[in-house]
């Protein structure tokens, strides 16, 4: 009989009840160290102060009213975001997915109004995750997300990662867009070296496509920068945010130049929870904590500690792990051993990791995360390493 919750997911045998920093608590009582964070969603930790004030004294206020109505919280959030990045101005959605759907449809507005109906392609990269609507999997474009859900919609190009002549050679006078994430995320944690983001901008420059970045994993504080386009000294036309801008509440949002989103007038586009008093006030709270020289230099400070951490870690394990890859608290341990395993033996050492795609297993801590954790997430980390090498050996021992 099919499970009373539709069954998409493969769920770890653990169930949280309560959480405070980087730490969670299983309903058993075991404390473990989250070094996934939600899939890099509880920027501030659990339970952080500041938004839970927020959340809650927003709650006595007032819930949710329709965006047929001015929403000052919403309006606030738009203002900072505004001033602290590239852009003019700023929708906001639910989730990473509906910010993908908005900027595809602002990209392919943006030429319609520019009598260039025909420019609806947008170039695409393997690795790539932008969400699981039908724009979401066809822009990624793999076989594992598509299969089955055809037909699927049409207008995206994809091009190899990290393959710049592929893009220049994809590019036809279809073509509206080009999308990628600054560091893949679901992809392996396979950051974009900033060379070639500059190469992409200027590709769009040249032809006079729009830059849309995915920022949906990577954005608002992960990699040290408050947006992680930021290090490569270049700016989007239209950039997804969603995952940490919320802190655990469910928020995501467009951010984009004026001239992107000429074609967004009023009627174009809409949401009924996007941008409602709850979330815009937690949204505000995020901002109002990460957006400060501060806090990005603790991320850029903790980032390097842990980092020197695992490259020690690897050079203890060099039959479980290749390499540490990644940026800021955006880590990646690419792994020799399978990467679940190296993920399970986590659970049973009880620190939390991710599983990416390219046998990587994903460290995108809470920033919050405090030196000492760092020291904890290290001893986990090297107790479950133990463990798969310990595996590994007895599975070589034991006879066919
Ligand atoms: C880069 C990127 N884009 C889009 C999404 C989709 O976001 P959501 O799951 O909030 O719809 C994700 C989610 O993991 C993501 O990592």
């Amino acid at each position: 009989m099919i499970p009373s919750v539709l069954p998409t997911y493969n769920r770890a045998p653990l169930t949280f009840v309560k959480g405070e920093g980087a730490w969670l608590t299983e309903a058993d009582g075991r404390r473990f160290l989250d070094l996934g964070a939600g899939i890099a969603v509880n920027a501030l930790g659990h339970a952080h102060p500041a938004l839970v004030n927020a959340l809650t004294e927003q709650a006595h206020a007032l819930w949710h009213v329709s965006n047929l109505y001015h929403i000052p919280q919403q309006q606030a959030l738009a203002d900072k975001l505004v001033e602290h990045t590239f852009a003019d101005t700023v929708f906001f959605t639910n989730s990473g997915t509906e910010s993908c759907e908005l900027a595809v449809k602002m990209a392919r507005k943006y030429f319609y109004d520019k009598d260039q109906p025909e420019r609806v392609e947008i170039i695409t990269f393997d690795g790539s995750f932008h969400g699981r609507s039908s724009a979401g999997i066809a822009a990624a474009g793999s076989e594992k997300m598509t299969k089955g859900f055809g037909p699927l919609l049409p207008g995206f190009v994809h091009v190899t990662f990290g393959d710049l002549d592929g893009v220049t050679n994809a590019i036809t006078d279809k073509t509206a867009a080009i999308m990628i994430e600054p560091v893949q995320g679901e992809g392996g944690i396979r950051p974009v070296p900033d060379a070639e983001l500059k190469a992409l901008r200027q590709i769009c420059d040249d032809n006079g496509l729009l830059l849309i970045l995915d920022e949906v994993q990577c954005g608002v504080g992960r990699t040290g920068k408050l947006f992680a386009h930021e290090w490569a000294g270049i700016t989007p036309d239209i950039m997804m945010v969603a995952k940490g801008i919320g802190g655990g509440f469910p928020l995501g949002a467009v951010l984009a130049t004026e001239d992107a989103a000429s074609g967004m007038t009023a009627g174009t586009h809409g949401s009924t929870y996007g941008g409602n008093p709850l979330g815009c006030a937690v949204g505000c709270a995020v901002i109002d904590q990460v957006a400060t020289p501060a806090f990005l230099e603790g991320v850029n400070r903790k980032a390097g500690m842990l980092r020197q951490k695992l490259e020690g870690l690897i050079a203890e394990h060099p039959e479980v792990f290749e390499e540490v890859r990644g940026t800021g608290l955006m880590l990646g341990l690419k792994c020799k051993a399978l990467n679940i395993d190296m993920v399970n033996a986590g659970y049973d050492n009880e620190v939390i990791t991710v599983p990416a795609a390219d046998n990587v297993i994903r460290l995108l801590p809470p920033l919050t995360l405090t030196e000492d954790d760092i020291a904890q997430a290290v001893i986990r980390l090297d107790k479950a390493a133990a463990q798969v090498e310990e595996s590994m050996a007895s599975a070589q021992d034991t006879p066919e």
